[in-house]
């Protein structure tokens, strides 16, 4: 059963990409399979810190294989941008080793303008997407009328395509929001230019994939996003419009279940969430604020500040069910550092009565309050432990405690953003 399987259990920027970086080396291929350039995965190695927006971020290290799924929505020119960065730094780009599926689909100039103007026209309401186009290219799909990556293989026929979606897109950016049309002409050389420069890399995931599991190579799935951004599973509209969760490895890169061993969750020891939507356990206060400046919660693709709270583990025993974690990865525990005390949510308050079963409903998760469990926080640098005993008793009871709790087995704790900042359990 070679596969492993790496999902966000919180709203994203779990460090995912630092978990898949880890975790690469025991695997021979790295496949994202949902998403796009809205996911933005940091990976420091040393020195050199990657940030990872398309390409799995398993692609640091050499000898590794590189999909790029069906599910996946894809901007050419930000994908042979990030391309070209990890070549300018020494990193093989070669075709023999990341592999683009050409049924996944593309985002237009178009979708990312419309995903601007509509989360703008929401006003108080706005989800606060990453105005990447995201939404709209899977909106695009559903419909069925979307550009597939495939498409590339002509490139003048792929122009014409483009051309064509601008030209749609204009209509509604000027009669439905009063904005600006975009101007074709650059755009569309722009986007001619890179699918040239992708053409070699398009291939048939889905049979390269099949080969390595055939031959009892090991396949990681990199999840983006997070369980509670899910667009099934989260809480709607405050979500992203693609699965985040386990499940969609399984139809984002065509595989049966009964290849995978591994489902890790990779869970912050605190929350954070970017854009609007539902947050119980959000800190509006000075606790808040130290957990930003301490973890750095800053959005890796759009720089926002990031929301920040204390962990809820009522959503968390959710991701647990919605994704069949079987292991946890702890990840940012050396944050925590310095708070006299530490606060995990174990139920919620509902309109007056307790509950522990997270609700889906989007007003009632708004209108959930927190009950708290506290236990005693540590004032050490804790960035250097590699081993459990190298921890100090309180972080070793936190992660203790988070394991009764959500009964799975951590198994690992990082301590820092490098590579190596880790607890292996
Ligand atoms: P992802 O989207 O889940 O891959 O996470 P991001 O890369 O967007 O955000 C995680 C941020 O935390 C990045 O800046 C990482 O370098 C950093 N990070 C990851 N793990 C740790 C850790 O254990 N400690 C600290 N201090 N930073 C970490
Ligand atoms: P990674 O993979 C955190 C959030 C956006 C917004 C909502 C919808 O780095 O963890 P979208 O642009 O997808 O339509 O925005 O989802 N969002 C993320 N938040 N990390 C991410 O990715 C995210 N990708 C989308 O902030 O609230
Ligand atoms: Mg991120």
């Amino acid at each position: 059963m070679p596969v492993t399987i790496v999902v966000g259990a919180q709203w994203g920027d779990e460090g995912k990409g630092r978990v898949a970086d880890w975790l690469a080396r025991e695997s021979d291929g790295i496949a994202r399979y949902a998403g796009g350039d809205n996911a933005g995965h940091t990976v420091i190695v040393g020195d050199a810190v990657f940030k990872l927006h398309l390409v799995p971020s398993g692609v640091v290290h050499s000898d590794k294989k590189c999909f790029l799924g069906n599910g996946m929505v894809i901007n050419p020119v930000r994908l042979v941008s990030e391309l070209d960065m990890l070549a300018e730094r020494g990193i093989d780009i070669s075709p023999d080793r990341i592999h683009l599926s050409p049924r996944a689909h593309v985002i237009t100039p178009g979708h990312m303008e419309l995903d601007g103007a509509a989360d703008k026209a929401r006003g108080k309401d706005a989800i606060g997407t990453t105005k990447r186009g995201i939404g709209l290219a899977y909106t695009d799909k559903a419909t069925r009328v979307g550009l597939l990556t495939g498409e590339m293989a002509d490139a003048e026929q792929f122009a014409d395509a483009v051309q064509h979606s601008i030209e749609q897109a204009n209509i509604i950016l000027q009669s439905k929001y009063g904005a600006p049309p975009m101007d074709a002409v650059e755009l569309v050389a722009e986007y001619a230019e890179a699918a040239r420069r992708l053409q070699p890399y398009l291939a048939d995931t889905n049979a390269l994939i099949h080969d390595m599991l055939e031959a009892d190579q090991r396949l990681l799935c990199e999840g983006a996003q997070g369980t509670l951004l899910d667009i099934d599973h989260g809480h709607y509209p405050f979500v992203t419009s693609s699965n985040a969760t386990t499940g969609g490895a399984m139809t984002g890169l065509g595989f049966g279940p009964h290849y995978v061993d591994r489902v890790i969750g990779v869970v912050k020891a605190y929350c954070t969430r970017v854009g609007n939507g539902p947050f119980p356990t959000e800190l509006l206060d000075e606790t808040g604020e130290q957990l930003r400046q301490a973890g750095h919660e800053f959005g890796t693709t759009t720089g926002r500040p990031r929301r920040c709270g204390w962990l809820d583990m009522v959503a968390l025993k959710y991701a647990i069910r919605v994704n069949g974690f079987n292991e946890l990865v702890l990840s940012k525990m050396d944050v925590l550092g310095g708070m006299a005390e530490i606060k995990i949510a174990t139920a919620y308050e509902l309109d007056g009565k307790p509950i522990t079963n997270m609700p889906l409903d989007t007003a009632a998760m708004e209108r959930a309050q927190p009950v708290y469990e506290a236990v005693p926080g540590w004032d050490a640098d804790i960035s250097g432990a590699r081993v459990m005993a190298d921890l100090p008793e309180a972080t070793q009871r936190y992660i203790k405690r988070i394991e009764e709790l959500s009964g799975v087995k951590v198994m690992m704790v990082s301590v820092g953003p490098e590579r190596d900042q880790a607890v292996q359990l």
